[in-house]
């Protein structure tokens, strides 16, 4: 097994197409590292860059410590799983299993012991004489996994290996490949679009947006302290709401949220607050952080009930601010709520939010400040 290291690492392709730009990141050996971002923003390229597939434009690509910019694909010891699997049709499980180590040009034997060793370990001992039509698609993604193990590469890299299975059996196999993992200790990379998929998954978790990494951090530090509106948005089910607000002074020296033609008043306040004072920002808060008041209360954001989505164990309400027939252009937010709550719509509700799991975002997409770096305003 080995570690990994991008350093400053650019990917152009003809045409001046930036698919990776200064990318900076090391992965420890032994550690599995989830990238996620959503199509097209350079996920495939950092894999095909590590397995030799494509060359790096500008900066320096370490495995193991050696610098492996120039090195050939097969003599960097990295195997890639596909999203397509890529299995030999005429050949059976056990000749597609056999088939990189034949290529290595090793004895019979040790062919035999590491075939049906990976067989056994991935439970697909009887499968080994089917030919890949004779497999359901959970099963040949299992055979693909094992022509990677079988080769003990130092890194292994998995490009949206579950795409192609349904959502009951990708709950599965994601299962099987954490405690393979875990198991054989080896370095992983593997990359999805599904933040779901990453947040369950990954040690660590790399957010990819545009060629440009924009945090790196265990998915709970993700969740909670996002860097910018970028990484708000994307981590999260149903996401961060997301609206236009600005900070504003409030009776009795306090500092408050002016959303539309409302005030929530603040308990704390971003550090260097004084500089945002009445300047448009976005400001973030998550659906499970959104409180409706108790009914009758004159206290709160007085919204209005545009939908409710009864879940079962939680019901997602979706508020738009102001009384009934107020300004449709702004922003409806949704709050989570535990159980089956009965809400119809056009109903009044009046909404708080946690000040502590609010969050402020510049116009550039900077956060401003995370809870624990808010204090007492006294204005
Ligand atoms: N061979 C190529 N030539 C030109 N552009 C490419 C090539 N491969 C990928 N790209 C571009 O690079 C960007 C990143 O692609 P990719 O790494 O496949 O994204 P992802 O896997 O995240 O969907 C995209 O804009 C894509 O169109
Ligand atoms: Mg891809």
């Amino acid at each position: 097994m080995a570690s990994v290291a991008f350093e400053q690492v650019d990917k152009v392709f003809a045409g001046g197409v930036y698919a990776i730009r200064g990318l900076t990141l090391a992965i420890a050996d032994g550690e599995l590292l989830v990238c996620v971002g959503p199509s097209g923003c350079g996920k495939s390229t950092v894999l095909r860059l590590l397995a030799g597939l494509e060359e790096v434009t500008r900066g320096e690509l370490r495995i193991g410590g050696q610098v492996v910019n120039h090195l050939p694909p097969q003599q960097r010891n990295v195997a890639m799983v596909f999203q397509d699997y890529a299995l030999y049709p005429y050949l059976s499980v056990r000749g597609n299993l056999e088939f990189p180590l034949k290529m290595r040009r090793l004895p019979r034997p040790e062919i035999r012991r590491r075939v049906e060793q990976v067989a056994a370990m991935l439970g697909m001992t009887e499968l080994l004489e089917r030919l890949p039509r004779q497999l359901s698609g959970g099963q040949r993604q299992r055979v693909a996994m094992g022509r990677a193990l079988v080769r003990d590469p130092a890194v292994f890299l998995l490009d949206e290996p579950l795409s192609n299975l349904d959502a009951k059996l990708r709950v599965q196999v994601r299962a099987e490949i954490g405690e393979l993992q875990q198991r054989t200790g080896a370095t992983m990379i593997y990359v999805t679009h599904d933040q779901m998929e990453a947040m369950t998954l990954g040690d660590r978790v790399a957010v990819l947006n545009q060629g440009v990494l924009q945090q790196v951090a265990p998915p709970q530090e993700l969740y909670e302290h996002p860097v910018n509106l970028f990484v708000a948005g994307f981590i999260g089910n149903p996401p961060m709401n997301l609206f236009p607000a600005r900070l504003v002074g409030a009776p009795q020296g306090r500092l408050a949220l002016q959303w539309g033609e409302q005030q929530a008043p603040l308990s704390a306040a971003p550090a260097g607050w004084r500089a945002w004072l009445e300047r448009p920002l976005t400001a973030g808060i998550r659906p499970e952080a959104v409180r409706v008041a108790d009914a009758g209360t004159e206290e709160g954001i007085l919204t209005t009930v545009v939908d409710v989505e009864y879940l079962g164990h939680e019901t997602l309400v979706k508020v738009r601010p102001g009384p009934a027939g107020a300004d449709p252009a702004m922003t409806a937010i949704v709050a989570r709520l535990s159980g089956m709550r009965r809400f119809d719509r056009g109903d009044g509700l009046r909404i708080r939010f946690a000040t502590d799991r609010l969050y402020l975002f510049a116009a550039d997409g900077g956060v401003l400040t995370v809870s624990e770096a808010m204090h007492e305003p006294g204005l």
